[in-house]
Parts: structure tokens; sequence; C-alpha cells
């Protein structure tokens, strides 16, 4: 059995995430979530809004640690892990009323960002709503000077990291018939913003 993968942030933000979740996923029944990471957000999420079938993914590299997350808590509504790599990936088996991300636009390339929200507009139903949680920029300017250091270790990592700006993102959400719905503030300089998929159009890398 593999030990399981602790990431410390999930503990600080999985409150704060889930009070948003309980309202926008009210009324969805099933949710895909990319880049799952340790699988620790998936559990704790599933446990909290049964009525969510949550769908976790991620890259290979990362299914021990959330196949460990899922065994122990033995959840009926939190499913195995999809091998999904958005670069490689355009769409997934099925349609999905939402779709939830964490702390993932910053830490793929710009191109992999591109290509995960062609993989959104592909797997929501209409109407559906992707719920996109991390640091984001607002006017090409950091939100605060922790988030400016963060940026900094990013690219120190890898250049084509980096935290995006709003703006960017929202270009990359309308072309794939993505509407803002809401922004939500969230502790430590973070925001969820709340996009909701106006069409039923699917779109081919
Ligand atoms: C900082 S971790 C966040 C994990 C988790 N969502 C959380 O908030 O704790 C970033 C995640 O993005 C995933 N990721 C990076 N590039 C990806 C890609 N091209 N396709 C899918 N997932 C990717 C990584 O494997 C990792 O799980």
């Amino acid at each position: 059995m593999t030990d399981k993968p602790g990431a410390p942030a999930t503990l600080r933000n999985r409150e704060p995430i889930l009070e948003v979740l309980r309202i926008e996923m009210a009324n969805c029944q099933s949710v895909l979530e990319i880049g799952s990471g340790t699988g620790q957000h998936a559990v704790f999420f599933g446990r909290e809004l049964p009525w969510l079938s949550w769908q976790t993914s991620d890259r290979l590299e990362n299914h021990d640690g959330i196949n460990a997350w899922i065994a122990e808590a033995s959840l009926p509504n939190v499913r195995r892990p999809l091998d999904l790599d958005v670069e490689l990936v355009d769409s997934v088996p099925g349609e999905y009323c939402g779709v939830f991300s964490a702390n993932t636009a910053h830490i793929m390339s710009f191109d992999a960002v591109i290509c995960m929200f062609q993989l959104v507009g592909n797997a929501l139903s209409a109407d559906g709503l992707f719920c996109l949680y991390g640091p984001f920029n607002l006017n090409n300017d950091f939100t605060s000077e922790s988030n400016r250091q963060f940026d900094a270790s990013l690219k120190t990592r890898d250049p084509r990291m980096g935290i995006r700006d709003l703006a960017e993102i929202r270009v990359l959400a309308s072309e794939n018939d993505l509407v803002t719905e809401k922004t939500y503030a969230m502790p430590a300089n973070n925001m969820l913003i709340v996009w909701k998929k106006t069409s039923t159009k699917r779109v081919k890398k």
C-alpha cells in the first residue's frame, strides 16, 4: 500500500473552498476534478458533498497517492483517477455538470492552461460550471507581496510556471463559451472563479 501523500495547503484552503462548492455545486450531480494532486481535496469534498459523483484525474505519476486516499476514505461517490494530462487529451468520456481545479493554472505552462480550458469546454454540459481556485493577478499586477514572491519562486523552478492574469484567463474562458458567473475572494490572496458553459459546442485541438 502506498503511503498517502500530504499537501499542508489543502488543510488550510479546503474549508473556504468547500463553502463555495456547497453553494455552486448544489444542483450538480457529477464533478470532474483536474489535477487532483494528492487526492486530499477529492476525499474531503466527496465526504462533505455526498450528492456529487467526484471524478478525480491527474497525470499518472500522482495516481498511486490519489488511490491511497480514495482507498482509505472508501466513499461511494469518489472515483479513481482518470489518466488526464490536459496537453495530451482534449476530451473525457461522458459529460459533467461541474469541473473543479485547484492550484493548477500557475503550475501548468500557459499552453497547458489553454488546453485545460478547451478540455473544460468539452467536458461540461450546457449550463455546467467550472470552478477554478488559486492565485491570480489583476491588471497585470500581483495582488500581494506574497504572491509576487511565490511567482518568483515558481519561475525559478520552471520559467513556464507563473501566476496568470485574470484578464488572459477570461479570454481563454470566452473562447470556450464560458462566461464569468462569480469571483470569490479567498483567504491568503487566492480567488475562486466560477464560469458557466453557455453552449453545447465542442472544440478539437
Ligand atoms: C500544485 S498541484 C495542485 C494539486 C491539488 N489540486 C491541490 O490543490 O492540492 C498542481 C497539479 O497540477 C497537475 N498538473 C500539472 N500539469 C498538468 C497537466 N498538463 N495536465 C493535468 N494536470 C496537470 C499536477 O500533476 C498537480 O497535481
